[in-house]
This record gives structure tokens, sequence and C-alpha cells, in this order.
């Protein structure tokens, strides 16, 4: 399989600009962060150095990958990472656009490596447990029904790849965010923190990312299938915490 790759290039100290070579003997079961190592290993071959992108489990649990191929955060196929999104969905002899992730928030760190710290900030805003739970309590002490037990999991197979991101005209968080405040809102010592993480996580999205216009391209990305029900969660969080802010003062 033959394929035109034009990729994005750039080092802290430029603007960036594309670069183009043909890659000639690949295959169809080839994934996207294949194709660059193969292109890599000719770059390396020829004295040019190696272009720059992310990557870890290339197995779709670490979230570390992520790249824009064809404008599409990921790739062509919906829901997968760029690490299982395989040349078969391309045509033979096509011309392929590899370039970073696409957001104001994410900085370009060098070619197709972006700062994604800006979701760290977010979790760091209230995306954690801090009650303390003492010694471990024997589980049927706390039950906690089927139901809720998988709806949490759902929103908890969030891999924080900051695809929803890219992939929003706005640049914004809210899938990621809803994805969040969904799962741990639902679990009961996690719960006992849900208004103060709800004010703070929503405030800090609101401050970093560009606001919600319900595009929908978020969840179309997600390689987690995290849905868009974790977008109407994040309003959802934020007026449950105002009208309990308004009853406590009333009081
Ligand atoms: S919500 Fe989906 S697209 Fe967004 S960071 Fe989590 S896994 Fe990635
Ligand atoms: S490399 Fe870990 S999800 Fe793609």
């Amino acid at each position: 399989m033959r394929l035109r790759i034009q990729v994005w290039r750039q080092s802290p100290i430029d603007n960036g600009h594309w670069e183009t070579h043909d890659l000639n003997d690949l295959s169809p079961g080839m994934s996207i962060l294949e194709v660059l190592d193969r292109l890599n290993e000719l770059l390396v071959a020829q004295g040019d150095e190696a272009i720059a992108f992310d990557s870890d489990c290339r197995e779709g649990i670490c979230g570390a990958c992520g790249i824009t191929v064809d404008g599409q955060a990921h790739g062509a196929t919906a829901n997968e990472p760029s690490c299982h999104q395989r040349l078969w969905s391309y045509q033979d002899g096509q011309t392929v656009r590899l370039e970073p992730l696409r957001a104001g928030p994410f900085p370009v760190l060098r070619d197709l490596m972006v700062d994604r710290q800006a979701l760290d900030v977010m979790i760091m805003a209230g995306g954690f447990v801090s009650v303390n739970a003492g010694a471990a309590p024997e589980s049927n002490d706390l039950p906690v029904g089927h139901d809720t037990v998988e709806d949490a999991l759902d929103f908890a197979a969030c891999i924080g790849c900051g695809a929803c991101v890219a992939a929003c005209p706005n640049g914004s968080a809210n899938l990621f965010l809803g994805a969040k405040l969904r799962h741990l809102s639902e679990l009961p010592l996690p719960s006992l923190e849900r208004d103060r993480r709800a004010k703070e996580m929503v405030a800090t999205a609101d401050r970093v990312f560009g606001p919600c216009s319900n595009y929908g391209e978020c969840a179309i990305a997600c390689p987690a299938g995290i849905p868009l029900a974790a977008v109407s969660q994040v309003n959802r969080e934020r007026l449950r915490a105002a009208f309990r802010s308004l009853r406590k003062v009333r009081k």
C-alpha cells in the first residue's frame, strides 16, 4: 500500500511547516503510529531528525497518543485512539495529513506532541477524592447498587487523551469534565465533596477552555465512548451546586 504523508514539523522556536514523504511498503493493517515508526526509520537512516509524537501503551488504555489525521482528532474511525486507527480506512495512493491535536490550551511542544497539562489543571481543581476513608471498610457495610456502579464505571472510562477538546470547534473540555463529575458524584465517598468539586472544576473549565455549544464532535472522537450525556452533566452539577449554596444561605 502507498501513501503520501504530509506531516506537521515544528520546533519549540518556530511556527511550524508541512513536510511531505511518500511511503510505498505499507500494509492496510498498520496503525497510524506504525506509519510514523516506519517514516522515522527512513528519516533516521538518511540522517534526518525523527518526527516527535506521543505514545505509550498502544492498546487504547493510556491516552498518550492522539494526533489529528485529515482534520479528525485521532483519525477517520470514530471512537478509536490513534494507536488503533488502521490504514484500511484510507485508499491506496491517498494523501494523509498528520498534525498535532489543535486546541488553544494545548500548545505544540514539537512536531505532533502537544502539552496537555490543562487537563491536569482540571483534575487538580477537584477531580479527586480527599475524604479520609480510614481503614478499608467491610465491603458489605457500604452497599452500592449494580446500576450505579456500572454507570460510574462507564464514565470513569475516560483515558484523558484530550481528543474531545481538539475535536470541539470551541475547544471545550465539557466531555472530559462531565465524565469526571458523573463518575465521582455517583459513589458514596466521592459524593461527599460533590458541591465543592462541581463549583471548582466548572469554574476552571470556564477559565481554561471554551464554552460548550453542543456540537457533539467530542463524543464522535472519544476513544473511550464517553456519551454526550457527560456534557449535560456539567450544567446539572453546576446548577445543583448553586441551588444548594442558596439554600444554605437562606437557612
Ligand atoms: S472524554 Fe474521551 S476524548 Fe475526552 S479526554 Fe476522555 S477519553 Fe479522551
Ligand atoms: S498509546 Fe496508549 S492509548 Fe494510544
